[in-house]
């Protein structure tokens, strides 16, 4: 059996690619605090509770429950997806200390702990999938916290692609998704004086079909790591899915 992990699997996009997955029929570990209610019953669904922000705690937690208890001795695939706003739009300079390192605690470190407990514990990660983010490349104000941590962890995994090239890291941007974390970025309205980009986002969020469901983008993200758009990618470096997919429809156009 094929070990997929996913943090974060209990909502989102998380949850939607470990339902694939294990419709695929691979052994998937899911990770968060809410217990995913209607996998949990999934023969090959093994659910972790954590909290991913304590990072401490999670170290030992993890590291017990997958190297003692399950002895996991390879990873197929590895989602790092787990990941946090903050509480909602506003300046750097307003967001307190320990939201900003809570933020940076979920959406890199604990992304470098799961790495390092497998990779420094001999367990082979085939393909790392991380959940990034156009917030990590592109400014504009309001991102915050999200922002510098995903700008964080985009630099953190092309290291890691330099230094462990027998994992694949595919870091995708999985642009404009309909789930509680986006919600963040849409509400409240922002005001477009201090907020520009993101009024201007708030809007184009409203137009039919600009946002798409987790499920879409988990059929999207398969479809890319084991269909032609793999050749696209390039490990360590970031790629938006929306450009990934585009990319590909206006060859099929062109072809035609
Ligand atoms: N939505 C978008 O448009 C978008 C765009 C680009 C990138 N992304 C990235 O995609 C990833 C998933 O986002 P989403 O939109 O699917 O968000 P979501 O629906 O809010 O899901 C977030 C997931 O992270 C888990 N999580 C949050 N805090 C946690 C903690 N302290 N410990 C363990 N798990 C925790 C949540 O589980 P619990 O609350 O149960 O712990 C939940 O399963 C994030 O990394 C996000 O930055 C999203």
């Amino acid at each position: 059996m094929k070990n997929v992990i996913v943090t974060g699997a209990s909502r989102g996009f998380g949850h939607a690619i470990a339902r694939r997955m294990l419709d695929k029929g691979y052994r998937v570990y899911g990770l968060s605090r809410t217990v995913p209610a209607d996998l949990v019953d999934e023969a090959e669904f093994r659910y972790v509770p954590v909290d991913l922000s304590q990072t401490r705690m999670a170290s030992a937690v993890l590291s017990d429950y997958f190297l003692r208890e399950q002895r996991v001795s390879d990873v197929a695939y590895l989602f790092l997806n787990a990941g946090m706003f903050g509480d909602r739009v506003m300046r750097v300079s307003d967001i307190a200390m320990d939201e900003m390192k809570q933020i940076v605690d979920l959406n890199v470190w604990a992304n470098k702990l799961l790495l390092d407990l497998f990779l420094r514990g001999g367990v082979p990660i085939a393909t790392c999938v991380a959940s990034a983010s156009m917030a990590g490349v592109r400014a504009r104000a309001g991102n915050g916290g999200y922002a510098i941590s995903k700008a964080t962890l985009n630099m953190m995994l092309k290291l890691y692609a330099l230094e462990h090239p027998a994992t694949f890291f595919a870091v995708l941007g999985l642009c404009s998704l309909n789930t509680r974390l986006f919600d963040h970025t849409l509400y409240p309205p922002a005001d477009p004086n201090q907020f520009p980009d993101i009024a201007v986002l708030q809007k184009r969020a409203q137009l039919p079909g600009y946002l798409t469901t987790p499920e879409q983008r988990a059929q999207d993200v398969d479809q890319v790591l084991n269909g032609p758009l793999r050749e696209q990618l390039v490990s360590g470096e970031f790629v938006d899915m929306r450009s990934l997919l585009a990319s590909a429809a206006a060859s099929v156009t062109v072809a035609a």
